[in-house]
């Protein structure tokens, strides 16, 4: 599936709805050398989305494309479907873009879209995801790096980040420790799409050829909470 361009870059292209921290942690791993891949676009469905200053900064082709600007999901995912096309992706990057998508835009883009949600999948699905584990008292929190199919933050799950929940952790310092696994965690699921190593056929995950029987685990450095 990965097939590159002549200088050996796999073609991107990034969907962001806001913030857009984890666009950056690509363009930061592409900067240093770590990630093997052209961002063709950046794609937001909100106008004025923080994440594409960072695209603008580093100098990637955006566009925008509202989605209150359409009568239905439909004519918004095929409208989206034509643009990404455009561009020529080998691998579309959900990177907070926080819009339902139709099982046919998922079927157009079998195998070759990803996503990170911020739980260890398959719980806490959805949104409020810290405030949800901080309401179940749970002892371990993190995000996944996924495959997307046409259910809701679903799909197999490639790499996973751990973090514990500390005593006294409002959602916002809990969000923080997750979101800096999920830095880490999505250029790396991204080097190894990009390296040929990682690929999904017929829902299952295959890690260097061989089929992927539990997700990568990405375990938590104590000293992250001491920066
Ligand atoms: C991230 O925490 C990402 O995991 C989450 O949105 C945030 C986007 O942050 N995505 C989802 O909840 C998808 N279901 P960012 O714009 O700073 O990358």
């Amino acid at each position: 599936m990965a097939s590159c361009t002549p200088d050996g870059l796999l073609p991107i292209v990034v969907l962001i709805s806001g913030r857009g921290s984890n666009l950056q942690a690509i363009i930061e791993s592409i900067r240093n050398h770590q990630l093997p891949v052209e961002v063709r676009a950046v794609i937001s469905n909100r106008r004025g989305a923080q994440g594409l200053e960072h695209a603008h900064y580093a100098g990637l082709p955006t566009a925008t494309l509202e989605h209150g600007a359409f009568h239905s999901r439909g004519e918004f995912d095929e409208a989206l479907c034509r643009l990404i096309d455009s561009f020529s992706p080998r691998l579309v990057v959900l990177a907070g873009f926080m819009r339902l998508l139709s099982a046919a835009f998922v079927a157009h883009y079998e195998g070759r879209i990803i996503n990170i949600h911020p739980s260890l999948l398959p719980a806490y699905r959805g949104l409020n995801t810290h405030q949800r584990a901080l309401n179940d008292r749970a002892c371990e929190h993190g995000a996944s790096v996924h495959y997307v199919t046409a259910e809701l933050d679903d799909g197999p799950v490639i790499i996973q980040g751990r973090v514990p929940v500390l005593r006294g952790d409002s959602v916002d310092t809990l969000a923080d420790r997750v979101l800096e696994q999920e830095h880490r965690i999505y250029p790396l699921a991204i080097r190894w799409i990009a390296e040929g190593r990682l690929a999904m056929k017929h829902n299952t995950v295959y890690f260097n050829g061989e089929p992927l029987s539990a997700p990568h685990q990405l375990a938590y450095n104590r000293d992250d909470d001491r920066r």
